[in-house]
């Protein structure tokens, strides 16, 4: 059995100094495509499932589908993380179906599309750190509003985010009431704004720092350098995948992701999970694509299944190695999730902050 939880796993990448790609899933074949892409390097995952992937697959096909999956590959470490948990229920509907993590996101209100003020989301943050670290399962917060600087607003591509005009101040994440946000919640990771945003269409050109502020990364690692920063819409969109798409009659106007080297600077201030959703989609629709506009008879699924699975498994692969989680799984003992409630209880996985006289030295 090697179901981990996310704060083992995170402490074990910040010791070691690497990251870990967090892949959403909604189907057996993307499962199958990151657990081949772990057990061909060692690397350890981050399986997440949205709200909208339980209300596709099912809660009770998902769970057995992870189960599986832990079975089939008992020697790669799986955390399974649910993904922007919009309230109290949906964190706790989670754990109850074998997650061992949840990401209870209240930078947004329970609508997913309203942006909280900040007692709202330290409240119920808290709240769901309480019950999630009972059963020694972890917890990721998230601080500031997911966005586009360049458009000054969210994104609503998956039907998640925030809605209408947010400030430039509100879409970076302010480092000082990040230290408080982490003290007062005691949350194992802390997703931050700085200008990504989920979905293709994040950046009209090659990002700057005056689109992605990776500064605002760089001033949280330096005030909270013992707390795990998680980068949501970490996507690179790559320029080979989207010319894949478009020639077998695509039409996804030109866009940029977020570079790898953007990501592995990220990694080097304290990034330790890295979200992406997004090439893993396209990786496999380019290939359903090509496989549907080069083979006009083929009525088999699994002709457009294998190819697209095979697609997100190297793309999985090689994120795993930019990330320098290869060769990790190996190393890694999981802890009961009894034994990590215990180390709650007695206080050993407090966030550990510094005094402001040592931030400012
Ligand atoms: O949160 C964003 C992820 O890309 C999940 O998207 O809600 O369409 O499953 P989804
Ligand atoms: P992308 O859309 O960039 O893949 O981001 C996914 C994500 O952040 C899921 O939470
Ligand atoms: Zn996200």
């Amino acid at each position: 059995m090697a179901r981990i939880t996310l704060r083992q796993l995170l402490d074990h990448a910040a010791e070691h100094a690497y990251a870990v790609p967090a892949f959403n899933i909604n189907n057996m074949e993307q499962g199958l495509a990151i657990m081949q892409a772990a057990a061909a390097v060692d690397a350890p995952v981050i399986i997440q499932a949205s709200r909208g992937a339980r209300s596709y697959a099912g809660d009770i096909m998902l769970s057995y589908m992870i189960d599986a999956l832990e079975e089939m590959y008992p020697d790669i470490p799986l955390c399974m993380h649910q993904d922007h948990g919009n309230d109290e229920a949906t964190c706790a509907s989670a754990l109850a179906h074998g997650f061992t993590s949840v990401m209870m996101d209240g930078s947004l209100k329970a609508d997913a599309k309203t942006a909280a003020d900040y007692d709202y989301n330290v409240d119920i943050t808290r709240r769901v750190v309480d019950l999630a670290h009972w059963i020694g399962a972890s917890v990721e917060g998230e601080l500031g509003v997911l966005g586009s600087l360049e458009l000054g607003g969210g994104e609503q591509e998956d039907g998640h985010g925030v809605e209408g005009k947010v400030s430039h101040d509100q879409l970076l994440t302010d480092p000082g009431q990040a230290v408080d946000f982490v003290r007062a919640t005691r949350v194992d990771a802390l997703a931050i704004a700085m200008g990504t945003s989920h979905g293709a269409y994040k950046f009209s050109r090659k990002p700057d720092g005056a689109i992605l502020a990776m500064r605002v990364v760089e001033e949280i690692h330096r005030r909270l350098p013992n707390t795990h920063l998680v980068m949501h819409g970490s996507s690179s969109v790559p320029q080979p995948l989207q010319d894949v798409f478009n020639a077998f009659g695509g039409e996804m106007p030109q866009t940029w992701g977020v570079p790898v080297e953007e990501i592995v600077h990220g990694i080097r201030c304290g990034v330790r999970k890295v979200n992406i959703d997004t090439d893993c989609r396209l990786a496999m629709t380019a290939v359903f694509r090509r496989v549907a506009t080069q083979s006009r008879t083929e009525f088999d699924p699994r002709k457009f299944l294998k190819p697209a699975m095979d697609a997100m498994r190297d793309l999985c692969r090689e994120r795993f190695e930019q990330f320098g989680g290869a060769g990790q799984a190996s190393r890694i003992k999981v802890t009961p999730m009894s034994e990590m409630a215990r180390r709650y209880r007695a206080g050993e996985l407090d966030p550990r902050i510094d005094s402001p006289a040592t931030i400012a030295a």
